[in-house]
């Protein structure tokens, strides 16, 4: 969690209410008017032994925390369960000082400092599951201290920006301690609260905390969601984890419509593209029409929208995350963004080198979701090295201190700012060697010794693209263009990775001969890994080499090929097709060439040559369309030259 807190309030202090003042109840509830008291009365019933459970984020009861800690009275072996809070330790001396033992589900900056302190633990658990255990009393609390808004006029409270796990400790509690906050915005859905279940109350009237991510001014950043986004199709469900990059590639997705969100937590990102009409939720298969989380942090833009707007559903967390709820939302994309990935694809998210960073939190349970949703995809994001550039996130393997969060058999894209790796259902080997591709250029030499030595790859495994820094070996994905060709059907034209072997492999040994012959000029009968791997496996930059496939990315079949090598003598490329023969004949041909001479042309190549069987009119047809053609016979084949305009 990069994002911060604002506390505009003065931490601690609740004002006291006057009777003109607009938190006093409503007429009508004088019954509740013996329950509020002071934070001192409200917490006295709280004794040594006791388990407390604290409310979400930015509705952090911390009038009530800090008073707790502020008690003047014994209490020994007190544990706090708590998600993520805020402003619930209080400062001491520059240090953060708590006499209590907190047992947190997430790892925020003042946990992290409490865990070292030898003051509290981290519960890795997916926040989903949460409410089950409080239910069987594992996570049993004696009070629950929340902050909600003031009662309405039939006496109920809306739990305002959290419903989270707030609502299974309420409801398990043995008393129920609360912040009744005017500002607090009143959110529909499953958030109301009879004043009856409330044992004690404070009234706070001050502002909510506010929560907001600095904004991106870094290039590798805006690329990742520039990546992101692109898998974004129209009337995608999102959900947007707590993160920088998740948060950013919201920015990124204009020109989509009716996308929806189906969200653990909503940030201000969503508001523009609420405003904007692009965020409509009428293509949701669910709850249509709606934007369905469980949390927010966000600022009082987003809090201002939210309050009594039936546009917005808040749930418990267990119902949002529960991955067969998930499911039931028609191409459900769920980014979430992650520390480190090894080379099997096993994903931390909670750890990075030894310490605790947020949580588990409902990440595997998005994975799942999305990856069962009709159209779903479940997507990892992560720079591919540490902001200094020292460390490769991608790691040949997870290190001490890193923890998996997302098992190598659940993830399914994963993406850097050099790429997007497709893992699920992958080879040991192919996950390796996609995850190798989209790692920092500098670092990918060392990955691949590394796989080979661990027997990942085989011994003379080699990639074209892990030469270092200097040279452009970024996988070049702006070069990835859509089409509809002539007979309706949609494919992509993209450069061709290294693992696309297989896919051309496939090809090969569809051809039928004739095309075999005019392809490679012999009766080949066998395409070896290595020989594929020479028509795909390329450097971006004196060989190029682009596929064409055909259905959904996470099923795509390779279609047709490209592939060109510039002589360095006369800086003329070298090209070859092939093209499968029941997608002959659809213009294929001609837009492979016209990317394979734009990319060449942005490379300074002077044009093209190619040796065209005198029987492949198709060929020489397409030789023409190029630029200035000559030809010269040798034998039964044509030398041609195709010089660009
Ligand atoms: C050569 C090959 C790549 C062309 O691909 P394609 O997708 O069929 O090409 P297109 O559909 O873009 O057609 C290219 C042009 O050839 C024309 N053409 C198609 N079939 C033809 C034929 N049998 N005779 C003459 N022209 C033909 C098309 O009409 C088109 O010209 P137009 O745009 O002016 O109408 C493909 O046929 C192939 O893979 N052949 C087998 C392997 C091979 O020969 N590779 C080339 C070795 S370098």
């Amino acid at each position: 969690m990069e994002g911060k807190f604002s506390i505009r309030n003065i931490l601690g202090r609740a004002r006291p209410v006057s009777p003109a003042d607009r938190s006093v109840l409503p007429d009508g509830l004088s019954r509740y008017k013996d329950k509020i008291t002071t934070p001192e009365n409200a917490l006295s019933m709280i004794k040594s032994g006791d388990r407390i459970f604290l409310g979400t984020g930015c509705a952090t009861p911390r009038t009530l925390a800090l008073a707790l800690e502020n008690l003047d009275k014994v209490l020994d072996d007190v544990q706090i369960y708590h998600f993520l809070v805020q402003g619930a330790i209080p400062m001491h001396a520059g240090a953060l000082q708590t006499r209590f033992f907190h047992k947190a589900f997430f790892v925020d900056n003042d946990m992290r400092e409490i865990i070292k302190q030898g003051k509290g633990d981290y519960i890795p658990i997916s926040i989903a599951h949460v409410p089950h255990l409080v239910k069987k009393g594992v996570f049993a609390a004696d009070a629950a201290l929340i902050q909600v808004t003031m009662p309405d006029k039939h006496g109920f409270v809306s739990l305002g920006v959290s419903a989270d796990v707030t609502h299974s400790f309420i409801q398990q509690a043995r008393t129920v301690i609360a912040e009744l906050n005017p500002n607090m915005p009143r959110t529909c859905g499953d958030t109301y609260l009879s004043m009856d279940k409330i044992d004690k109350a404070v009234v706070v009237d001050e502002p909510v905390l506010e929560y907001m991510y600095p904004p991106i001014d870094d290039a590798v950043a805006e690329h990742i969601a520039r990546n992101v986004a692109r898998l974004i199709d129209n009337g995608s469900t999102l959900q947007v984890g707590l993160g920088r990059i998740p948060n950013e590639m919201l920015r990124y997705i204009d020109g989509r419509r009716d996308l929806g969100i189906h969200s653990d937590v909503i940030c201000d990102s969503i508001v523009d593209l609420i405003e904007r009409g692009i965020i409509t939720g009428q293509a949701k298969s669910i709850h249509r029409g709606q934007i369905v989380t469980s949390y927010c942090l966000g600022t009082q833009r987003l809090y201002d929208l939210i309050d009594n707007n039936p546009l917005f559903a808040f749930h418990p967390i267990e119902y949002v995350c529960d991955p067969a709820v998930i499911s039931k939302n028609n191409k459900m994309v769920s980014v979430t963004q992650a520390q480190a990935v090894d080379l099997m694809g096993q994903v931390c998210s909670d750890q990075f080198g030894g310490e605790f960073y947020g949580g588990v939190s409902a990440k595997l349970d998005f994975m799942r979701g999305a990856a069962n949703s009709p159209g779903g995809k479940p997507i990892i994001c992560l720079a591919s090295t540490t902001e200094n550039g020292k460390e490769s996130r991608i790691r040949h393997l997870l290190r001490e201190g890193e923890g998996v969060t997302i098992p190598r058999s659940d993830v399914h894209y994963v993406i850097t700012e050099y790429g997007t790796a497709y893992l699920f259902g992958k080879s040991i080997r192919e996950k390796a060697l996609a995850l190798i591709e989209i790692a920092h250029p500098s670092f990918r030499a060392e990955l691949l010794d590394e796989a080979r030595r661990m027997g990942y790859v085989r011994e003379g495994q080699d990639l074209k693209c892990k030469i270092g820094d200097t040279h452009p070996c970024r996988y070049p994905d702006q070069e990835e263009r859509d089409y509809t060709l002539k007979n309706g059907s949609n494919v992509v034209i993209r450069p061709s990775r290294a693992s696309d072997v297989r896919g051309l492999q496939e090809i090969f040994y569809q051809l039928p001969p004739e095309d075999v012959y005019t392809r490679f000029f012999s009766g080949l009968k066998s395409l070896s890994v290595s020989q594929a791997e020479h028509l795909c496996n390329v450097d971006y930059d004196k060989e190029m080499a682009f596929v064409v496939t055909h259905g959904e990315r996470e099923n795509e079949k390779i279609i047709g090929s490209s592939f060109y090598v510039v002589d360095p003598s006369n800086n003329m490329a070298d090209v070859a097709y092939m093209i499968l023969h029941e997608w002959q004949g659809l213009g294929l041909g001609t837009m492979l060439q016209h990317r394979m001479a734009k990319f060449a042309q942005s490379k300074g190549v002077k044009g093209f040559t190619a040796d065209i069987l005198v029987g492949n009119p198709t060929m020489l047809k397409l030789a023409q369309k190029c630029g200035k053609m000559t030809t010269k016979i040798v034998e039964d084949a044509y030398e041609v030259e195709m010089l660009f305009d």
